[in-house]
C-alpha cells in the first residue's frame, strides 16, 4: 500500500524516537525490552522509509550513527578519550539473499574473485584496546563512536589480555568483544535470583554491566572474557586481515579459533549453516557470523559509510522461540518477601526442553508487556536459566481476555503488599509470619552452597505444617522420633537427614554467615565479611564507620547489617545456632595468610611438581599472591615444573615474565626448598 509523504514523515519521527529509546536501554541500561530481531526490524523499515523519502533524511537519524553506550547520569563514572578512528558499528542482514547483495557490491569494485575471512560473531561489548611500545595503555568502550568510556582497569582483570606484547615496531589499536561466557553467566544469575535482585536478561548485557562496574575486585569475579578480530594503525606490516590476526596470536593477543577463509558465497553460506548449529556447542554467546573482505588494500578502497564499513558485513542467527498460550499467573513469595509474578504456560519445546513457566520479574514488566490471560506470547531462551516471555501475539488476542489484577495483599499471609520507591518489586513485609517467607528461608539455609542439609522444599513444607520447624536452629532439635512420626518417613531417610545436620557443625564461617540469608550478603559478600571481622560478634559490633571502610560495601550494605544486628530475635537465633554448635568464627590461621611475600603477585602453575597443584595454589593464596590458568601481561611469575607446557613456556619468554621452578618458589615464600629436603 503507498504511503504518503505526510505519513512518510510521521512514522519516520516515530521511529527514530523509539530507536533512539531502544538505543539508551540497550546500551546504557543495559536492559533492554525489545528483542535484537525486533529491533533490527524497526531500524529496517526506518532505513526503507528514509530511502523512499530522502528529503527525510539527518545525519541524526539511528540509521547514521552506532547507539551510544556513553552514560547519561549527570555524573561521569568513567573519563572519557576520544577514538583515534571512528569505532564503527556492521550492517546486518538475517537473509541469505542479502549476502548475496553485499558479494555482488564488492565484486563489481574487484571485477572477480574476491577472499572473505569468516568469523563468529560474538555477543558481548566492543572494546577498544591501544597498545604503545608494546604496552596496553588504554581500554575504550565503543560509547558513541567517536568517544568511549575509559574501562582500562576493569579491562585488566580480564586475565587473557596481556599488559604487554613484548617489543613491536609499530603501535596498534585492537577492537574486539568482552563477552560472558554461559557458566559465568549462570553463577551470576543465580547469584542475584538467590539474592532475590533482578537477575541480567542475557549474557550480552551481563558483560556489559560488569565491563561499567566501578570497582575492578567485582569486575575480577564476573568471569569476562575477551575476543580480539580487528587491528588498526599507521603503516601496519599486514597485506590481509587474517595476517594481522595470526600475529596478534603470536604476540598473546585472544583472537578467535574458528575462522574461515572462503572465495564464494557459497563457501560463506556453508559455514553459516555449519556455524547454526554448532554454535550451540559453544560456552560462550554468539548470535550470527561476520563476513569480511580479507584484502586489507581492498578493504580501504571500498571504505565505510557513516555507520558501518562496506567490507564487512553481519549475518545474523534468529533467536529460538516458541509461541505458546498463557493458562495463568502465580505469584510467588520469595524468602526475602519479594513478590514474583510467575506465567503458567501451555506446554512447549524450545532449544530441547519443555518449557511450562516463565518468570516476569515483577509487575511493571507484565504492564510494559501488556500481557494477559489467553493470550500467545513467545518466550525465548538465549542462555537464560527461566526463559522469558518477549512479547504478545497480539493479533491472536481474545478481545474479552481480562487484564490481570495484580494482587494487593501476600498471596501467602495476606499482609498488604509494599512496594519501595525505588525498588521496582512489590514485597510482603510480613518477614516473621509469611509461611512462604519462613520455608523459603530454611530452604536457602539448607542450601548446598550455604549449609549443605539434605533437605528439599516438601520436606521444609511438612516440617513446617506439623509445627516442627518455625524457625532456623528448631532443625537441630529435630530427634528421630520426631522425624518417624511423620508421614512416609523411615529409618534411613531420618538418619540420613541427622546425619547431614551433624556434618553442617563443620561448615566454615563464611558459608553459615551466608546460610542466615540476610538481605544483600551473597557468597562473596559473606566471604569478604568473614575474612576481615573473622567472628559474628565482630561484625555484630562493627560500626557504621568500619563497615564502609571496606571497598566493597557500600550504603546499602552496611545499614542492612546493622539493621540486621538490631533485632533482637535475629541475636537469640545466632546464640542458638552457636549452642547447635555452628561455627561463627574463622579458626586463628583459617584464611589468615601466613606471609605477604607474593602479594600483588599473579603466579601461573605448569608441569608436575614434588607437591600437588592443590597445594602449590593454596601455599600461593596463604602468602597473598594470586593463580591464574593462563600467561599474560599480568602474569609476574610462571611457576614450571617438569614437562611445563611448551606454549606457556614460550609465551612467558616472549612476554619476558620470570620463569621460577619448585626450588626457588619455596624460597620466596621462606621455606625450605624440595631440593635441600631431600638431602637429609
Ligand atoms: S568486526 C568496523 N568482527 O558486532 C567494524 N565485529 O553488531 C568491525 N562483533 O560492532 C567489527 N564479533 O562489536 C567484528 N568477529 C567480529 C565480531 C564483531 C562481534 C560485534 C562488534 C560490532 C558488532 C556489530
Amino acid at each position: 500500500m503507498a504511503i504518503t509523504k505526510k505519513q512518510g514523515a510521521s512514522r519516520i519521527r516515530e521511529l527514530r524516537t523509539e530507536l533512539a529509546e531502544h538505543n539508551r536501554r540497550y546500551y546504557v541500561l543495559n536492559a533492554p525490552t525489545i528483542t535484537d530481531f525486533e529491533y533490527d526490524l524497526l531500524m529496517q523499515e526506518l532505513a526503507t522509509l528514509e530511502k523512499m523519502f530522502p528529503e527525510f533524511a539527518s545525519a541524526d537519524s539511528p540509521t547514521q550513527k552506532v547507539g551510544s553506550d556513553l552514560s547519561d547520569s549527570p555524573r561521569k563514572e568513567f573519563s572519557q578519550y576520544p577514538h583515534r578512528f571512528p569505532m564503527l558499528s556492521l550492517g546486518n542482514t538475517y537473509n541469505p539473499g542479502e549476502l548475496s547483495e553485499f558479494d555482488t557490491r564488492i565484486r563489481n569494485v574487484t571485477g572477480g574473485d574476491t577472499e572473505y575471512n569468516c568469523e563468529l560473531k560474538f555477543d558481548g561489548t566492543a572494546v577498544c584496546l591501544t597498545y604503545e611500545k608494546g604496552r596496553l595503555v588504554r581500554a575504550l568502550t565503543r560509547g558513541d563512536g567517536t568517544r568511549g568510556d575509559d574501562v582500562t582497569s576493569n579491562v585488566l582483570t580480564i586475565g587473557t589480555i596481556p599488559l604487554s606484547v613484548g617489543e613491536t615496531d609499530f603501535d596498534f589499536e585492537i577492537r574486539g568483544e568482552i563477552y560472558m561466557p554461559y557458566d559465568a553467566f549462570d553463577r551470576l544469575n543465580a547469584e542475584k535470583e538467590a539474592q532475590e535482585e533482578t537477575p541480567f536478561a542475557n549474557p550480552r548485557n551481563a558483560a556489559s554491566g560488569s565491563l561499567k562496574l566501578l570497582d575492578p575486585s567485582l569486575v575480577r569475579n564476573r568471569g569476562l572474557e575477551c575476543v580480539l578480530y580487528h587491528i588498526l594503525g599507521d603503516n601496519l606490516p599486514f597485506a590481509r586481515h587474517t595476517e594481522a590476526i595470526s600475529w596478534a596470536r603470536e604476540h598473546g593477543l585472544p583472537v578467535s579459533e574458528h575462522t574461515r577463509i572462503c572465495h564464494s558465497m557459497e563457501e560463506v553460506l556453508e559455514y553459516i549453516e555449519e556455524w547454526d548449529s554448532r554454535r550451540k556447542f559453544l560456552p560462550f554467546p554468539t548470535d550470527g557470523i561476520v563476513i569480511k573482505v580479507n584484502d586489507l588494500a581492498l578493504q580501504k578502497r571500498l571504505g565505510f559509510t557513516a555507520k558501518t564499513p562496506r567490507w564487512a558485513t553481519a549475518f545474523k542467527f534468529k533467536p529460538e522461540e516458541a509461541l505458546t498460550r498463557v493458562f495463568s499467573f502465580d505469584y510467588q513469595v520469595g524468602r526475602t518477601g519479594a513478590v514474583t509474578p510467575v506465567a503458567n504456560l501451555e506446554p512447549v519445546q524450545l532449544s530441547g526442553t519443555v518449557v511450562k513457566r516463565a518468570t516476569l520479574h515483577n509487575f511493571e514488566q507484565m504492564i510494559s508487556l501488556d500481557i494477559r490471560i489467553d493470550d500467545y506470547v513467545y518466550v525465548e531462551k538465549g542462555g537464560e536459566i527461566i526463559p522469558k516471555i518477549t512479547r504478545v501475539e497480539l493479533s491472536k488476542r481474545h478481545p474479552d481476555s481480562p487484564k490481570p489484577v495484580f494482587p494487593t495483599v501476600c498471596p501467602d499471609c495476606g499482609s498488604p503488599l509494599k512496594k519501595d520507591a525505588d525498588e521496582a518489586r512489590h514485597y510482603c513485609p510480613n518477614q516473621d509470619g509469611c509461611p512462604q517467607q519462613i520455608q523459603g528461608r530454611f530452604l536457602h539455609f539448607a542450601s548446598r552452597k550455604a549449609m549443605d542439609i539434605l533437605i528439599g522444599e516438601a520436606t521444609v513444607a511438612q516440617l513446617y505444617d506439623k509445627g516442627l520447624i518455625k524457625e532456623l536452629p528448631d532443625l537441630y532439635a529435630l530427634t528421630r522420633e520426631d522425624l518417624l512420626k511423620l508421614e512416609g518417613w523411615k529409618e534411613r531417610s531420618a538418619q540420613r537427614l541427622l546425619e547431614s545436620l551433624a556434618a553442617s557443625g563443620s561448615v566454615p564461617f563464611p558459608r553459615v554467615l551466608f546460610a542466615l540469608g540476610i538481605r544483600h550478603i551473597g557468597e562473596t559478600t559473606a566471604a569478604l565479611l568473614a575474612s576481615r571481622f573473622r567472628s559474628i560478634d565482630a561484625l555484630k559490633n562493627a560500626t557504621r564507620e568500619e563497615l564502609l571502610s571496606i571497598d566493597e560495601v557500600g550504603d546499602i550494605l552496611a545499614d542492612t547489617i546493622l539493621d540486621w544486628f538490631s533485632h533482637a530475635e535475629h541475636l537469640e537465633m545466632v546464640s542458638r545456632l552457636k549452642e547447635a554448635g555452628l561455627r561463627f568464627e574463622l579458626d586463628e590461621d583459617e584464611d589468615k595468610p601466613l606471609s605477604d611475600s607474593l602479594k600483588g603477585c599473579t603466579i601461573v602453575i605448569s608441569g608436575n611438581f614434588s607437591v600437588s597443584r592443590e597445594e602449590l595454589k593454596k601455599k600461593i593464596s596463604a602468602h597473598g599472591g594470586r593463580n591464574t590458568g593462563s600467561v599474560s601481561g599480568t602474569t609476574t611469575y610462571l611457576l614450571a615444573g617438569e614437562k611445563a607446557g611448551p606454549e606457556k613456556l614460550r609465551k612467558a619468554e616472549k612476554l619476558g615474565i620470570s620463569i621460577i621452578d619448585e626450588n626457588k618458589f619455596a624460597e620466596m615464600i621462606g621455606e625450605a626448598s624440595a631440593a635441600e629436603d631431600t638431602l637429609f
